[in-house]
């Protein structure tokens, strides 16, 4: 499996494996934990290194899972995991990156994930409460100490990426990104490519949609965080379709699958982009990880992102409460 590096030297899989849907967000899991642990391990087995977490995933349940999978392949493995939120009686209710807060986090998720280091720790949102400075600043702490080997943020705005990495160099934003998601080209790409530090980014099959695997007959749980995002109403998924029969002719020219195209769109925009796609199947793993070795023609490609961007979407990417939680 190609290898990317991150940053100032987090070398990593080419794709990543997002493991919050194992615990939340995409309705009944389709396997139960044993099989969750199985597919973890499945794909270390094919080639993954890099697995993402949070602490909010859950809560807690999620990292104590990748904790429990990976712990016998350990070595073989890089984990990243996010603090940054105020989780009270099993559920979410703000941010909160105190200083102290972080500490309590950190050392937490660590006997969570059965391991004594973090290789990447990202705050998963910026706290308008505490000074980046602050944030930054407490995790070289943690850098010093041996807790976390790497500083990462979260949906954080161009000036919060600078005044943080100003403090302590930040490896990797981790940040919505993908064909339908594109707002971070304007300022942020530019920024991370002038302070050298790598993109990851979430949701990169757009949350299922670009793998033609959602359309107006899709009827979401109601625990799915679908319900609750603007361009996946009925009415904007029947105008997002059009996205979708690009990336299917797209393709289909090539033998590939749509989420294959997704993903290798994401891999040829940068040569440290490591996309994080989320699957608790193991057959999906092998299909994702065939965007690896997908060498769409650069043509193709920048036919493609114009074709996209062209179209538009309809629909915002997040509700009002979850925009008002990002730095953007
Ligand atoms: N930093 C943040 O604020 C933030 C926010 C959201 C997510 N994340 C991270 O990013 C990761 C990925 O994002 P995401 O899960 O929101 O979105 P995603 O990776 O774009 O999409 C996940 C969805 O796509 C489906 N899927 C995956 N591969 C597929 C394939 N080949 N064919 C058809 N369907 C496929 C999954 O279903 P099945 O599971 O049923 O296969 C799931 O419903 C998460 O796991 C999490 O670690 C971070």
């Amino acid at each position: 499996m190609e290898k990317r590096t991150l940053g100032q030297g987090l070398e990593v899989s080419a794709l990543g494996l997002g493991c919050m849907g194992m615990s939340q967000s995409y309705g009944p899991n389709p396997g139960d934990r044993d099989e969750m642990i199985a597919v973890l391990r499945g794909a270390v087995e094919r080639g993954v290194t890099f697995f993402d977490t949070a602490e909010v995933y859950g809560p807690y349940v999620n990292e104590e899972l990748v904790g429990e999978a990976l712990e016998p392949l350990r070595d073989q493995v890089v984990l990243a995991t996010k603090f940054g939120f105020d989780i009270r009686d099993g559920r979410s209710v703000g941010v909160d990156s105190r200083p102290e807060q972080i500490r309590r986090v950190a050392d937490a998720s660590l006997q969570r994930l059965r391991t004594d280091r973090i290789d990447l720790f990202y705050q998963h949102r910026v706290d308008p409460a505490v000074p980046v400075e602050d944030v930054a600043g407490t995790v070289a702490e943690l850098v010093a100490e041996g807790k976390v080997a790497h500083f990462g943020l979260s949906e954080a705005g161009a000036g919060t990426i600078r005044r943080a990495h100003a403090v302590h160099p930040v490896t990797a934003l981790q940040s919505e990104y993908s064909l339908w998601t594109r707002e971070i080209e304007a300022e942020i790409l530019p920024t991370l490519d002038e302070l050298g530090i790598s993109l990851v980014p979430f949701s990169p099959l757009g949350k299922g949609f670009l793998t033609g695997t959602v359309d107006t007959s899709t009827e979401f749980t109601p625990g799915d965080v679908r319900t609750l995002i603007p361009r996946f109403t009925e009415e904007n998924r029947a105008a997002n379709q059009a996205l979708v029969d690009l990336v299917e002719e797209v393709a289909a020219a090539h033998r590939a699958t749509p989420a294959q195209v997704a993903l290798a769109w994401l891999l040829a925009q940068r040569p440290d982009i490591v996309p994080i796609p989320g699957t608790r199947r193991l057959s999906r793993i092998e299909e994702n990880l065939g965007a690896v070795t997908l060498d769409l023609p650069a043509a193709d490609l920048t036919a493609l992102g114009e074709a996209a961007e062209r179209l538009g979407v309809a629909g915002a990417r997040y509700n009002e409460a979850m925009q008002a939680m990002t730095g953007l």
